[in-house]
């Protein structure tokens, strides 16, 4: 639009089978800003970059890049115009090194030939300081957790000296201070003139470090200005079409009995003389950092890890927990937190994949199994606003939240006593949270005993009874979900102050 726009994309049209997912968009970035790209989940985010980042090719329109028209023919492309692209599926390579992942394509060579392996890990280093990871430039990557896997997207994309750089969901898997870290790196690369384009649900963040906002609504540009405090109901009314409510979703009230109680729960080097109990309609918050050992707990208890030390009773009857079928058995779910690599498989249809844990609820039912098939997925689809062309197409053509959501709607399925929610919300958009949430208190009403575990103190605040704040494997307060503030608890989950 302007002469001065360092991008334009104009009038970019995209289909996929026939089915139209961007549609006359145009977009403008300056130089030095940072470019919000918000909507809802399938409303052509992702689709937008990956045609910027020559993954996909356009149907028709332009980009133009510093006044002149360019084709993105494929990723390298796009990088040679030194646009670097964080990806919202995670792009790393488990059995490659952590330098190696940061330098795959572009090693740094003497003149012989050879790679300067001291070199590159001297430079991860440092850019790793700069994130504040702690972690060894040699270690493998599939040796790391998400959030890491994550951090190693963001530096690969800040080693390489770009001029853009698109962040499609670069906040997903970390902890609040790692997400101001990241921010604060944000702010200096824009001094420098760079230029960033910022794709979160979190729109907390967004107001916090954008510039300007561009939303999309079912493929179209429904709005684009710059970013003023105070506008975030406007934006999110812009993004789903209407008002989403802030306020607490649980109301206090009598619980019941104890059905899960751990006592002394350790596992030597992970985590620490946990104890807890969660009772019949409650619903239970843990949220700490990366690192605070509350996946690892989790995952002991759903049977995924072993050897561990100390009790485990449900419904006051000690348990032993070694395979999740005996954690299944004991009446303990968990919903993964990673639909990447637990959750979805990417051959099954979208259907399919609803169904999978649940089939024995379907087949008990009576029912002819495809139509309770069917009719659930017509349930969930429409309450939580599942974006699907085909539901009979491979999960996979799903938009990234989308798919998430799929996973959410399998579980909310699952007939448990003790259901445990692994980051439930991470990449759904801000309508379909707050329904998720909503009916994770119903099952709460319903009487079953609730684990949520989110890096998102906030928004558990709103629907937990009670919240445990962990650091590095041991829970360092408790707190009632009103009584606590966002600050209070981060100043335990940092380790700056602890209580039992
Ligand atoms: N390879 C593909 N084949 C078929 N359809 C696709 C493909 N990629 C994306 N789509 C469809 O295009 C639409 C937009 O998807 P896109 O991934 O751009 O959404 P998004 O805005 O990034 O959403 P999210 O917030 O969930 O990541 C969705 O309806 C999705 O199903
Ligand atoms: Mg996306």
């Amino acid at each position: 639009m302007t002469m001065s726009s360092f991008l334009s994309m104009e009038h970019i049209n995209k289909s996929f089978n026939h089915v139209p997912v961007l549609k006359n968009v145009t977009f403008n970035v300056e130089n030095g800003e940072i470019h919000a790209l918000l909507g809802e989940n399938g409303a052509g985010k992702s689709t937008l970059m990956n045609i910027l980042g020559g993954v996909h090719q356009p149907d028709d329109g332009a980009i133009i890049l510093n006044g002149q028209t360019v084709e993105m023919a494929n990723p390298r492309t796009s990088q040679s115009y030194g646009i670097s692209f964080i990806h919202q599926e995670l792009n790393v390579i488990s059995d490659l090194r952590v330098y190696e992942n940061l330098f795959l394509g572009a090693e740094l060579k003497n003149r012989f030939g050879f790679v300067k392996v001291e070199e590159m890990c001297d430079k991860t280093s440092d850019i790793l300081a700069e994130l504040g990871v702690d972690i060894h430039p040699k270690t493998y990557v599939r040796h790391l957790d998400t959030s890491y896997k994550q951090m190693i997207e963001i530096a690969r994309a800040l080693l390489h000296k770009s001029r853009l750089i698109i962040m499609d969901e670069p906040t997903t898997a970390l902890a609040e201070h790692e997400v101001d870290r990241l921010f604060t790196l944000m702010q200096n690369l824009k001094q420098t003139g760079v230029s960033i384009i910022y794709i979160s649900h979190k729109l907390r963040e967004i107001e916090q470090v954008c510039d300007t906002y561009t939303v999309l609504r079912d493929g179209k540009v429904v709005g684009s200005s710059p970013m003023k405090d105070g506008q975030l109901d406007e934006i999110t009314k812009l993004m789903v079409g209407r008002s989403v409510s802030e306020e607490r979703l649980t109301e206090p009230y009598p619980f019941g009995q104890v059905a899960l109680e751990v006592k002394n729960l350790t596992r030597e080097g992970f985590f620490w003389d946990i104890n807890f109990t969660v009772r019949k309609g409650q619903i239970v918050g843990f949220t700490g950092l990366a690192g605070d050992g509350r996946t690892e707990l989790f995952e002991s208890l759903f049977g995924y890890r072993k050897k561990y030390s100390g009790q485990i009773k449900i419904f006051d009857r000690g348990v032993t927990i070694n395979h999740p079928k005996q954690a299944l058995k004991a009446g303990i779910g968990l919903v993964p937190k990673d639909r990447k690599e637990n959750a979805i498989i990417k051959d099954l249809n979208v259907i399919q994949n609803m169904s999978l844990s649940s089939m024995a609820h379907f087949e008990k039912a009576g029912f002819i199994k495809g139509r309770a098939e069917r009719e659930r997925f017509n349930f969930y689809q429409q309450k939580l606003n599942i974006k699907v062309s085909n539901p009979k197409a491979t999960i996979d053509k799903l938009s990234g939240g989308n798919q998430q959501k799929v996973v959410i709607a399998k579980w909310l399925e699952v007939n448990a006593d003790i259901i445990i929610f692994n980051n439930p919300t991470q990449g759904i958009d801000v309508g379909a949270r707050r329904e998720i949430y909503q009916h994770i208190v119903s099952l709460a009403a319903q009487g079953k005993a609730v684990i949520i575990l989110s890096s998102e103190a906030p928004e558990i605040r709103k629907v937990c009874h009670t919240i445990h704040v962990m650091y590095q494997g041991e829970v360092t307060a408790q707190f009632d979900g009103e009584e606590a503030t966002d600050d209070e608890i981060m100043s335990y989950a940092t380790g700056s102050k602890r209580r039992r």
